[in-house]
């Protein structure tokens, strides 16, 4: 995403890649601090007339210190695009491009795979398939892009399950009624806040019949109409997220180059025996261990070259 966005290339997934740090913390920190109910001040609407240094005024000092750290994630990667421009990647980053034509600023999002890897370590038939599915698709001779997407249709499931599974913001966005309203027999008053539970609709039983199970295959063949997840995760309405569809070919496009040439399976303990991740989520999936191995040395190959591109 820091690639398309800012023409910066990531080389390690850890902490030591600075930019995608301040974004990492920008994030946790924003969706820690925006959870609907995370701050008295929802339930005891009083507190927002309590300054920021009083006892109570807690949840405004964070939020302060919240915005300084979302402001300079936004601050420095956009520095970071403008220091690109003039290079030979920028013509392929948004921002740079966008700074080039002087027309506007950015926002940054990142996502996060760890569903997706954890859905293909647990799930080897799936994952085997969608690999097979790309194999008649490549020959192995090159890394899918954008355009094979309509021909890999099982790879489109196990998208849309892994967004069904774990969307990225469970319960939304908080919103407020601008107007006094009513939904089905309920009375909603103005300044009433709102909030969509995504995850629900995406665990309703009646819609995705045993919802706790990850099966890519209740959006195959016959299935092929059942509601379409990414109609849901995206939030609603005039606010819907307006970087859906950059996010999801984003993500498209790192899961069928992570498919076409890794192989990912259960890690093993030092007597061989596989560990099987246990799944447990808190605010997120818990850090599992798994076996990632370039799937031949062609496909190590495919990488190389296209780091080297990168480069
Ligand atoms: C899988 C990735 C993403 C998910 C699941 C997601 C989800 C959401 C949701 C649920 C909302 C609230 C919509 C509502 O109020 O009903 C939202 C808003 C927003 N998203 Fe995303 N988003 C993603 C990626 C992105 C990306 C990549 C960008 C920018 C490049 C982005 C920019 C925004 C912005 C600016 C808003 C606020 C829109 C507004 O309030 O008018 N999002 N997103």
């Amino acid at each position: 995403m820091l690639q398309y966005v800012s023409g910066h290339t990531v080389t390690s997934a850890d902490d030591s890649d600075e930019y995608l740090d301040i974004i990492n913390k920008a994030l946790e920190e924003t969706v820690r601090s925006a959870a609907p109910g995370t701050v008295p001040v929802y339930f005891l609407p009083f507190l927002n007339y309590i300054p920021a240094w009083a006892p109570g005024g807690k949840y405004k000092r964070n939020a302060a210190w919240v915005k300084s750290i979302v402001k300079e994630a936004a601050q420095r990667t956009y520095d970071l695009a403008e220091s690109k421009i003039g290079e030979d990647k920028e013509e392929h980053a948004v921002i740079p491009a966008l700074i080039k034509s002087s027309t506007a600023k950015g926002t940054l999002d990142l996502e996060r795979h760890e569903i997706m890897m954890f859905g293909l370590a647990m799930y080897a038939d799936v994952y085997a398939k969608a690999q097979e599915e790309i194999d008649r698709v490549t020959c192995n001779a090159r890394l899918p892009t954008i355009d094979d997407r309509h021909a890999l249709p099982y790879l489109e499931c196990i998208l849309k399950e892994t967004y069904r599974v774990s969307s990225p913001a469970p319960l939304g966005v908080a919103h407020e009624t601008s107007e006094d309203d009513e939904y089905r027999g309920y009375w909603i008053p103005k300044r009433t806040t709102v909030i969509t539970n995504i995850w629900l609709m995406l665990h309703d039983a009646e819609a995705y019949p045993d919802p706790e199970v990850f099966c890519p295959d209740r959006f195959n063949g016959l299935y092929a109409n059942q509601e379409d997840p990414r109609n849901i995760i995206f939030g609603f309405g005039r606010r819907i997220c307006p970087g859906r569809r950059f996010a999801d070919s984003g993500i498209w496009q790192a899961m069928a180059n992570i498919t076409a040439t890794f192989d990912i399976c259960k890690a093993r303990d030092a007597m061989g025996n596989e560990i099987t991740p246990p799944g447990t989520f808190t605010s997120g999936l818990v850090r599992f261990q798994c076996s990632i191995t370039p799937r031949s040395k062609q496909a190590a190959e495919l990488i190389l070259n296209k780091l080297s591109e990168q480069a």
